[in-house]
Protein backbone atom coordinates (compact mmCIF):
# COMPACT_ATOMS: atom_id res chain seq x y z
CA UNK A 1 0.00 0.00 0.00
CA UNK A 2 1.45 3.68 -0.91
CA UNK A 3 0.87 6.10 2.21
CA UNK A 4 -0.64 9.31 1.85
CA UNK A 5 2.81 11.05 1.83
CA UNK A 6 4.30 8.79 -0.87
CA UNK A 7 1.88 9.96 -2.94
CA UNK A 8 2.38 13.59 -1.94
CA UNK A 9 6.46 12.89 -2.26
CA UNK A 10 6.04 11.57 -6.07
CA UNK A 11 3.62 14.45 -6.47
CA UNK A 12 6.16 17.10 -5.44
CA UNK A 13 9.00 15.31 -7.54
CA UNK A 14 6.53 15.73 -10.41
CA UNK A 15 5.95 19.65 -10.43
CA UNK A 16 9.19 20.41 -9.40
CA UNK A 17 11.10 22.02 -12.30
CA UNK A 18 14.22 21.23 -10.43
CA UNK A 19 14.62 17.87 -10.61
CA UNK A 20 15.94 16.01 -13.43
CA UNK A 21 13.34 15.48 -16.44
CA UNK A 22 13.64 11.46 -16.21
CA UNK A 23 12.93 12.00 -12.11
CA UNK A 24 9.82 13.69 -13.27
CA UNK A 25 8.89 11.14 -15.28
CA UNK A 26 9.20 8.44 -13.50
CA UNK A 27 7.34 10.13 -10.91
CA UNK A 28 4.02 10.89 -13.30
CA UNK A 29 4.55 6.92 -14.19
CA UNK A 30 3.82 6.14 -10.52
CA UNK A 31 1.23 7.95 -10.20
CA UNK A 32 -0.90 6.83 -13.04
CA UNK A 33 -0.05 3.27 -11.59
CA UNK A 34 -1.63 4.51 -8.46
CA UNK A 35 -4.48 6.52 -9.95
CA UNK A 36 -7.25 8.22 -7.93
CA UNK A 37 -8.24 11.77 -7.15
CA UNK A 38 -5.11 12.50 -5.56
CA UNK A 39 -3.08 11.33 -8.16
CA UNK A 40 -5.29 13.29 -10.37
CA UNK A 41 -4.91 16.69 -8.78
CA UNK A 42 -0.92 16.69 -8.68
CA UNK A 43 -0.50 15.59 -12.50
CA UNK A 44 -3.24 18.64 -13.01
CA UNK A 45 -1.01 20.90 -11.37
CA UNK A 46 2.11 19.91 -13.36
CA UNK A 47 0.26 22.02 -16.57
CA UNK A 48 1.62 24.90 -15.74
CA UNK A 49 5.27 23.59 -16.56
CA UNK A 50 7.33 24.90 -19.35
CA UNK A 51 8.09 21.43 -21.24
CA UNK A 52 5.99 20.24 -23.75
CA UNK A 53 7.38 17.38 -23.54
CA UNK A 54 6.34 16.48 -19.71
CA UNK A 55 2.81 18.14 -20.25
CA UNK A 56 1.85 16.44 -23.83
CA UNK A 57 2.99 13.03 -20.80
CA UNK A 58 0.44 14.40 -18.45
CA UNK A 59 -2.30 14.69 -20.72
CA UNK A 60 -1.85 11.23 -22.43
CA UNK A 61 -1.58 9.41 -18.78
CA UNK A 62 -4.93 10.88 -17.84
CA UNK A 63 -6.06 9.87 -20.51
CA UNK A 64 -4.80 6.05 -20.33
CA UNK A 65 -5.78 6.20 -16.52
CA UNK A 66 -9.69 6.29 -17.64
CA UNK A 67 -11.33 8.10 -14.73
CA UNK A 68 -13.43 10.74 -15.85
CA UNK A 69 -12.63 12.88 -12.91
CA UNK A 70 -9.89 14.21 -14.82
CA UNK A 71 -12.37 15.73 -17.81
CA UNK A 72 -12.47 19.46 -16.43
CA UNK A 73 -8.39 19.54 -16.69
CA UNK A 74 -8.17 17.77 -19.79
CA UNK A 75 -11.23 20.11 -21.50
CA UNK A 76 -8.71 23.51 -20.06
CA UNK A 77 -5.75 22.51 -21.43
CA UNK A 78 -7.64 21.18 -24.71
CA UNK A 79 -9.10 24.91 -24.58
CA UNK A 80 -5.71 26.44 -23.78
CA UNK A 81 -4.30 28.50 -27.10
CA UNK A 82 -1.15 29.12 -25.05
CA UNK A 83 -0.14 25.16 -24.67
CA UNK A 84 1.70 23.86 -27.51
CA UNK A 85 0.01 21.99 -30.09
CA UNK A 86 1.51 18.45 -28.77
CA UNK A 87 -0.13 19.23 -25.44
CA UNK A 88 -3.27 20.36 -26.63
CA UNK A 89 -3.38 17.33 -29.32
CA UNK A 90 -2.89 14.78 -26.12
CA UNK A 91 -5.67 16.79 -24.13
CA UNK A 92 -7.93 16.11 -27.01
CA UNK A 93 -6.97 12.13 -27.41
CA UNK A 94 -6.81 11.53 -23.65
CA UNK A 95 -10.43 12.71 -24.11
CA UNK A 96 -11.66 10.23 -26.21
CA UNK A 97 -9.54 7.56 -24.01
CA UNK A 98 -11.66 8.02 -21.37
CA UNK A 99 -14.69 7.46 -23.38
CA UNK A 100 -17.32 9.26 -21.61
CA UNK A 101 -19.71 10.77 -24.69
CA UNK A 102 -20.45 13.76 -22.35
CA UNK A 103 -17.22 15.44 -23.98
CA UNK A 104 -18.62 14.66 -27.69
CA UNK A 105 -19.74 18.21 -28.37
CA UNK A 106 -16.41 19.95 -27.28
CA UNK A 107 -14.67 17.39 -28.87
CA UNK A 108 -17.00 18.39 -31.88
CA UNK A 109 -16.31 21.97 -31.57
CA UNK A 110 -12.57 21.35 -31.47
CA UNK A 111 -13.04 19.36 -34.85
CA UNK A 112 -12.02 22.58 -36.82
CA UNK A 113 -9.67 23.99 -34.83
CA UNK A 114 -6.89 26.40 -36.82
CA UNK A 115 -4.23 23.99 -35.28
CA UNK A 116 -4.82 20.99 -37.81
CA UNK A 117 -3.12 18.53 -35.14
CA UNK A 118 -5.78 19.37 -32.77
CA UNK A 119 -8.94 19.75 -35.48
CA UNK A 120 -7.40 15.83 -36.75
CA UNK A 121 -7.37 14.65 -33.50
CA UNK A 122 -10.66 15.52 -32.20
CA UNK A 123 -12.16 13.77 -35.65
CA UNK A 124 -10.28 10.86 -34.01
CA UNK A 125 -11.96 11.22 -30.47
CA UNK A 126 -15.27 11.75 -32.24
CA UNK A 127 -15.14 8.65 -34.14
CA UNK A 128 -14.00 6.86 -31.16
CA UNK A 129 -16.56 7.99 -29.13
CA UNK A 130 -19.38 7.26 -31.68
CA UNK A 131 -17.71 3.63 -31.93
CA UNK A 132 -17.73 3.04 -28.60
CA UNK A 133 -21.65 4.27 -28.68
CA UNK A 134 -22.72 1.95 -31.70
CA UNK A 135 -20.72 -1.23 -30.04
CA UNK A 136 -21.40 -0.57 -26.74
CA UNK A 137 -22.23 -3.92 -24.70
CA UNK A 138 -20.41 -6.03 -27.06
CA UNK A 139 -17.21 -7.82 -25.47
CA UNK A 140 -13.83 -5.70 -26.15
CA UNK A 141 -11.14 -7.92 -28.23
CA UNK A 142 -8.08 -6.96 -26.19
CA UNK A 143 -5.05 -7.48 -28.14
CA UNK A 144 -1.51 -7.91 -26.89
CA UNK A 145 -1.12 -4.13 -25.91
CA UNK A 146 -2.64 -2.58 -22.73
CA UNK A 147 -2.86 0.72 -24.29
CA UNK A 148 -6.00 2.59 -24.74
CA UNK A 149 -6.02 3.32 -28.52
CA UNK A 150 -7.46 6.31 -30.40
CA UNK A 151 -8.75 3.93 -32.86
CA UNK A 152 -10.12 -0.22 -32.32
CA UNK A 153 -7.73 -2.43 -33.99
CA UNK A 154 -9.37 -3.42 -37.77
CA UNK A 155 -10.88 -6.57 -37.80
CA UNK A 156 -8.60 -7.27 -41.47
CA UNK A 157 -5.98 -9.65 -40.44
CA UNK A 158 -3.89 -9.53 -43.81
CA UNK A 159 -0.89 -7.56 -43.84
CA UNK A 160 -0.64 -7.11 -47.35
CA UNK A 161 -4.48 -5.39 -47.06
CA UNK A 162 -3.40 -3.68 -43.77
CA UNK A 163 -0.74 -1.89 -45.19
CA UNK A 164 -2.76 -0.86 -48.55
CA UNK A 165 -5.24 0.18 -46.17
CA UNK A 166 -2.93 2.33 -43.74
CA UNK A 167 -1.42 4.32 -46.70
CA UNK A 168 -4.27 5.41 -48.86
CA UNK A 169 -4.56 8.76 -48.12
CA UNK A 170 -7.79 8.82 -49.74
CA UNK A 171 -9.08 7.26 -47.08
CA UNK A 172 -10.64 8.27 -43.54
CA UNK A 173 -7.99 8.86 -40.87
CA UNK A 174 -9.91 6.79 -38.56
CA UNK A 175 -9.93 3.96 -40.69
CA UNK A 176 -6.02 4.19 -41.36
CA UNK A 177 -5.65 4.41 -37.87
CA UNK A 178 -7.34 0.94 -37.32
CA UNK A 179 -5.42 -0.71 -39.99
CA UNK A 180 -1.93 0.91 -37.64
CA UNK A 181 -3.46 -0.67 -34.81
CA UNK A 182 -3.85 -3.97 -36.60
CA UNK A 183 -0.37 -4.04 -38.07
CA UNK A 184 1.02 -3.13 -34.70
CA UNK A 185 -1.02 -6.44 -33.35
CA UNK A 186 -0.03 -8.59 -36.27
CA UNK A 187 3.55 -7.62 -35.19
CA UNK A 188 6.80 -9.28 -37.73
CA UNK A 189 9.24 -7.85 -39.81
CA UNK A 190 6.15 -7.52 -42.76
CA UNK A 191 3.58 -5.29 -40.38
CA UNK A 192 6.82 -2.65 -39.31
CA UNK A 193 7.82 -2.29 -42.64
CA UNK A 194 4.62 -1.65 -43.65
CA UNK A 195 4.49 0.76 -40.70
CA UNK A 196 7.48 2.64 -41.56
CA UNK A 197 6.09 3.12 -44.83
CA UNK A 198 3.29 5.63 -43.08
CA UNK A 199 6.45 7.87 -41.52
CA UNK A 200 6.76 9.61 -45.44
CA UNK A 201 2.63 9.88 -45.47
CA UNK A 202 0.90 13.56 -45.22
CA UNK A 203 -0.35 13.77 -41.98
CA UNK A 204 1.73 14.94 -39.37
CA UNK A 205 -0.31 13.60 -36.65
CA UNK A 206 -0.78 10.46 -38.90
CA UNK A 207 3.24 9.86 -38.67
CA UNK A 208 3.61 10.89 -34.95
CA UNK A 209 1.13 7.94 -34.38
CA UNK A 210 3.81 5.57 -36.58
CA UNK A 211 5.75 6.39 -34.73
CA UNK A 212 4.60 5.85 -31.23
CA UNK A 213 3.10 2.55 -32.57
CA UNK A 214 6.91 1.37 -33.77
CA UNK A 215 7.80 2.10 -30.15
CA UNK A 216 5.04 -0.44 -29.28
CA UNK A 217 6.12 -3.22 -31.54
CA UNK A 218 9.92 -3.00 -30.70
CA UNK A 219 11.29 -3.95 -33.99
CA UNK A 220 14.73 -3.98 -35.36
CA UNK A 221 13.52 -3.59 -38.67
CA UNK A 222 12.27 0.05 -38.78
CA UNK A 223 15.38 1.27 -36.84
CA UNK A 224 16.55 3.21 -40.11
CA UNK A 225 13.25 4.92 -41.02
CA UNK A 226 13.02 5.99 -37.54
CA UNK A 227 16.35 7.31 -37.63
CA UNK A 228 16.05 8.87 -40.43
CA UNK A 229 13.06 10.77 -39.13
CA UNK A 230 14.28 11.87 -36.42
CA UNK A 231 17.39 13.15 -38.42
CA UNK A 232 14.91 15.68 -40.63
CA UNK A 233 14.96 18.62 -39.68
CA UNK A 234 12.15 20.28 -41.60
CA UNK A 235 10.03 17.19 -39.63
CA UNK A 236 7.45 18.08 -37.54
CA UNK A 237 8.76 17.96 -33.86
CA UNK A 238 6.06 16.00 -32.86
CA UNK A 239 7.29 13.65 -34.84
CA UNK A 240 11.12 13.62 -34.72
CA UNK A 241 10.24 13.38 -30.82
CA UNK A 242 7.90 9.99 -31.30
CA UNK A 243 10.52 8.59 -33.21
CA UNK A 244 13.30 9.21 -30.67
CA UNK A 245 11.20 7.40 -28.00
CA UNK A 246 10.28 4.98 -30.23
CA UNK A 247 14.48 4.22 -30.73
CA UNK A 248 14.41 4.40 -27.24
CA UNK A 249 11.78 1.68 -26.67
CA UNK A 250 13.72 -0.12 -29.47
CA UNK A 251 16.87 -0.05 -27.65
CA UNK A 252 19.24 -1.75 -29.83
CA UNK A 253 22.52 -0.68 -30.26
CA UNK A 254 22.09 0.98 -33.47
CA UNK A 255 19.39 3.10 -32.00
CA UNK A 256 22.00 5.10 -29.31
CA UNK A 257 24.58 6.83 -32.08
CA UNK A 258 20.96 8.36 -33.47
CA UNK A 259 19.77 8.76 -30.21
CA UNK A 260 22.90 10.85 -29.21
CA UNK A 261 23.26 13.15 -32.34
CA UNK A 262 19.86 14.77 -30.85
CA UNK A 263 20.39 14.91 -27.53
CA UNK A 264 21.44 18.31 -28.43
CA UNK A 265 19.09 19.31 -30.85
CA UNK A 266 18.26 22.75 -31.19
CA UNK A 267 13.95 22.27 -30.66
CA UNK A 268 13.55 21.52 -26.93
CA UNK A 269 11.09 18.67 -27.41
CA UNK A 270 13.41 16.69 -29.60
CA UNK A 271 16.21 17.13 -27.28
CA UNK A 272 14.25 16.02 -24.67
CA UNK A 273 12.68 12.98 -26.01
CA UNK A 274 16.68 11.75 -26.85
CA UNK A 275 17.04 12.45 -22.77
CA UNK A 276 14.60 10.66 -21.85
CA UNK A 277 14.61 8.01 -24.93
CA UNK A 278 18.80 7.29 -23.34
CA UNK A 279 17.18 6.65 -19.90
CA UNK A 280 15.02 4.64 -21.39
CA UNK A 281 17.31 2.45 -23.29
CA UNK A 282 19.60 2.42 -20.42
CA UNK A 283 16.44 0.99 -18.46
CA UNK A 284 15.90 -1.88 -21.15
CA UNK A 285 18.78 -3.27 -21.47
CA UNK A 286 19.09 -3.02 -17.77
CA UNK A 287 22.53 -1.42 -16.93
CA UNK A 288 21.64 1.77 -15.59
CA UNK A 289 20.87 1.91 -11.63
CA UNK A 290 17.58 0.77 -10.88
CA UNK A 291 15.07 3.54 -9.68
CA UNK A 292 14.46 3.18 -5.57
CA UNK A 293 10.42 3.67 -6.10
CA UNK A 294 10.38 -0.13 -6.89
CA UNK A 295 7.56 0.53 -8.78
CA UNK A 296 8.96 0.37 -12.13
CA UNK A 297 7.24 -1.97 -13.56
CA UNK A 298 4.51 0.10 -13.65
CA UNK A 299 5.87 2.00 -16.19
CA UNK A 300 3.98 2.08 -18.86
CA UNK A 301 5.22 2.47 -23.22
CA UNK A 302 5.86 6.03 -24.25
CA UNK A 303 3.43 7.91 -25.75
FE1 LIG B 1 0.27 11.84 -29.43
FE1 LIG C 1 4.36 11.57 -27.48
Amino acid sequence: MVTEQEVEGLGQMLVDPQKPLQARFRALFTLRGLGGPAAISWISRAFSDDSALLKHELAYCLGQMQDSRAIPVLVDVLRDTRQEPMVRHEAGEALGAIGDPEVLEILKQYSTDPVIEVAETCQLAVRRLEWLQQHSGEPVAQGPYLSVDPAPSAEERDVGRLRVALLDEARPLFDRYRAMFALRDAGGEEAALALAEGLHCGSALFRHEIGYVLGQLQHEAAVPQLAAALARPAENPMVRHECAEALGAIARPACLAALRAHAADPERVVRESCEVALDMYEYETGSAFQYADGLEHLRPPPS
